[in-house]
């Protein structure tokens, strides 16, 4: 991992439209299409761990967002979408930001993280294929992951202010 300088914070409202485009740079067009989405839509971020990470010039160079959301009764950590720029990936940003929001979660009595991505990926922060919880449509269940304790919690993945 290269070594540079890196300033993590929660992220703030001047920070949103930044972050939009950093997404709208590393993601396919019509991110906002996915099921993840609808999940999202309408759902207050959790802030603590909705993260930027900036270069020594104050540059973006990654950020994640989480929301909440419910499997079978029980609340989970959403985790995404994390993207780093282009020009930092192979760095270890999103490394940094992975393992800070996960801590954070813990810190914050968050019991269980899930997360739609490549396992390849995501195995390094000891994600593993998830049985029996079911992202809305279209998506593939080999991609839905989890960490955490799993154990009984199973069914379908809503949005978190369904039960409220
Ligand atoms: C995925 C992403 C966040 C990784 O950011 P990053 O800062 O480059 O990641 P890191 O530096 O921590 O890790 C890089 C390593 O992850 C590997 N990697 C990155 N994406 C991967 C993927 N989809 N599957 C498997 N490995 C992947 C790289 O090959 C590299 O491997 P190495 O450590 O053996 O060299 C970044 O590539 C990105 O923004 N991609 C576009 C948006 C995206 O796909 N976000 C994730 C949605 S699930």
């Amino acid at each position: 991992m290269q070594q540079f300088a890196l300033t993590m914070a929660e992220e703030t409202a001047q920070d949103w439209w930044e972050i939009e485009a950093l997404f709208d740079l590393c993601f396919a067009p019509g991110r906002s299409a996915l099921s993840s989405y609808r999940l999202r839509d309408g759902v207050p971020p959790i802030s603590p761990l909705c993260l930027t990470a900036r270069d020594e010039n104050g540059v973006l160079a990654g950020a994640v967002r989480n929301w909440p959301v419910r499997v079978g009764g029980h609340m989970a950590v959403l985790l995404g979408p994390i993207a780093v720029h282009p020009t930092r990936q192979g760095e270890g940003v999103a490394a940094i930001l992975m393992r800070a929001c996960l801590e954070r979660a813990t810190q914050h009595g968050w019991e269980r993280v899930m997360l739609v991505g490549d396992a390849p990926y995501y195995s390094r922060f000891g994600f593993e294929k998830l049985e029996g919880v079911e992202m809305p449509p279209p998506t593939n269940p080999d991609r839905v992951l989890g960490l955490g304790d799993w154990a009984g919690v199973t069914g379908e993945v809503t949005k978190a202010s369904d039960c409220n």
